[in-house]
């Protein structure tokens, strides 16, 4: 028993903020923010809009791609570091959105990487028979944890959300092939944010030690899909579609240097969504589904790296 990925989907908030529109608040420009990351754009949730809202719409979007109905799924499991609540979990709230009251529901907590991460936990639980249809969600609205007066992180993130329906399935020639994750906490104050439940009673703001975080990003993405195609036994030119965690259009390329990966097979919507760190790969993989890019029976490399440190990858035949 393995999974397949039946349907994606995906939801961007209306509004849309500008490098210009930041130039305006902090002291930054146009030119900096596209040299240094390839970022032109970021959305950002409108007031009395969550991040239960943007995971719900992005879970409709993929069950109607899947031509599935919520009463199908029987686990519902969301990557999120900006809850709308410490708890109840994102994923119980989005559970009661789609109005099912079966199956189980719970949140992954892994900054970044967390789509990634909930590949290997879907997988697992799907293989294991624990449930048959999931949901799978990465969903934020890290607009709300951003330090608005801080241009080292505010230009760098934005909003949004990506789902995918993912099966259990006796089909050994689709679905999910492997998938590998990784932390060291060795590295946590490079990337965090300085509030919490316990720490502070307050919510906090994201705090980056940017170049650090670039120079372990590239290493350690690099490593990983590397282990990732080997234990598929598969190789990297055996992969057709990249389709990488948002961060930065320069930690993309050098990833792409380092494994002599054709730039045109790298997904990239860095330039108009920034980081949405979990709904990141989601929300590009849409759109390359979307507009025709990845096609079914295409092999489709994940990967991504966030705050902890953590990092993985995960490879799927379409
Ligand atoms: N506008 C103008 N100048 C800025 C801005 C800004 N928005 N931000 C920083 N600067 C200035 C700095 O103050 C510094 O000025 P100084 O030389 O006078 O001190 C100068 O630009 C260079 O700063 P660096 O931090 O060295 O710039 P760098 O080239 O490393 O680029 C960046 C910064 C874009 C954050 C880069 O380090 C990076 O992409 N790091 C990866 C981290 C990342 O993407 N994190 C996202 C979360 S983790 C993840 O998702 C992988």
């Amino acid at each position: 028993m393995g999974s397949i990925i039946k349907g994606i989907g995906s939801y961007l908030p209306s509004r849309v903020l500008t490098n210009e529109d930041l130039a305006v608040k902090v002291d930054t420009s146009d030119s900096w923010i596209r040299e240094r990351t390839g970022i032109g754009q970021r959305h950002i949730a409108a007031e009395g809009e969550y991040t239960s809202d943007l995971g719900l719409a992005a879970a409709k979007a993929a069950l109607s791609d899947a031509g599935m109905e919520a009463k199908d799924i029987d686990l519902i499991v969301v990557a999120t570091t900006t809850p709308d609540y410490t708890f109840p979990s994102t994923a119980t709230m989005i559970q009661e959105g789609l109005g099912i009251h079966h199956g189980a529901a719970f949140d992954i907590q892994a900054v970044c990487s967390g789509f990634i991460y909930g590949v290997n936990v879907v997988d697992s639980l799907l293989r294991t028979g624990t449930a048959k249809n999931a949901l799978l969600i990465g969903a934020e609205t890290f607009s709300r944890i951003l330090d608005w007066e801080d241009r080292t992180t505010c230009v760098l993130f934005g909003d949004g959300a990506g789902a995918v329906v993912m099966s259990a399935s006796d089909d050994e020639n689709t679905g999910v092939m492997n998938s590998f994750i990784r932390s060291d906490g060795a590295h946590c104050k490079l990337l965090y944010v300085d509030g919490g439940p316990s720490r502070t009673q307050t919510v906090g703001h994201v705090r980056m030690v940017g170049n650090q975080v670039f120079k372990y990003a590239v290493k350690d993405i690099s490593a990983a899909m590397l282990e990732c195609t080997e234990g598929a036994g598969v190789s990297i030119s055996d992969v057709d579609w990249f389709v990488p965690h948002q961060a930065n259009q320069r930690i993309l390329n050098g990833v792409a240097k380092r494994l002599k990966l054709k730039p045109e097979q790298v997904i990239s919507t860095v330039e108009f969504h920034a980081n949405t760190s979990a709904a990141s790969v989601p929300l590009a993989m849409d759109t390359a589904v979307k507009d025709g890019r990845i096609k079914r029976g295409d092999l489709v490399m994940l990967e991504a790296f966030g705050g902890g440190f953590t990092w993985g990858a995960a490879l799927f035949r379409f």
